[in-house]
């Protein structure tokens, strides 16, 4: 009896993710260590939760494959990229790699929606919000930044960006979730 409810080809796509997504946890964990070296320990906290959340998204795929009844292939995780110029360079290059895996997530649903693999379809529509969330978020930052002077931003303002980042939440304010009395 054949119990595995996944395709070879959805089973081969959503390891590759589950490494892609452990492949973002070791980015933000690279760049938080850089941002702690320089002194900015409250950008690094921010970056270390989001490594943590990359972490965790790997982990909901590992999970998913294994109740579908497929098998898991962890393999080896590519080293992250050279570790960013400037502070703006850093928001920049965390906004493109979420971009870079929503991409990766947008395959993916349109892969299970060819197959009607509508267990998949569904599981992937959390994947869908949360990267809407995590661009958005790295968008807001990237426009504190641009405010604050792009790539010449100050120390003042480089030491608020700091303070705030300690407390900022993790998830962004999504459009769905706006109303006219709380724009
Ligand atoms: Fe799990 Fe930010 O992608």
């Amino acid at each position: 009896m054949n119990t595995n409810r996944l395709s070879p080809t959805l089973t081969t796509a959503l390891n590759e993710q589950m490494t892609k997504e452990a492949h973002a946890s070791q980015i933000y964990l690279s760049y938080a260590a850089w941002a702690d070296n320089l002194g900015y320990g409250g950008i690094a906290n921010f970056l270390f939760r989001h490594a943590q959340e990359e972490r965790n998204h790997m982990m909901k795929i590992l999970e998913y494959i294994l109740k579908r009844g497929a098998e898991v292939k962890v393999v080896a995780i590519p080293a992250p990229p050279a570790n960013p110029k400037n502070m703006q360079n850093c928001f920049e290059k965390v906004f493109e790699h979420e971009v870079d895996n929503t991409n990766a997530i947008y395959k993916l649903v349109k892969m299970s929606f060819t197959e009607e693999d509508w267990a998949t379809w569904n599981f992937m529509q959390w994947f869908v919000k949360e990267q809407t969330e995590e661009e958005t978020l790295a968008l807001s930052l990237l426009d504190k930044i641009k405010i604050a002077g792009g790539k010449n931003i100050d120390s003042n303002s480089l030491y608020s960006l700091d303070r705030d980042l300690q407390i900022t939440p993790d998830d962004a304010t999504l459009a769905q979730d706006v109303t006219a009395e709380n724009p």
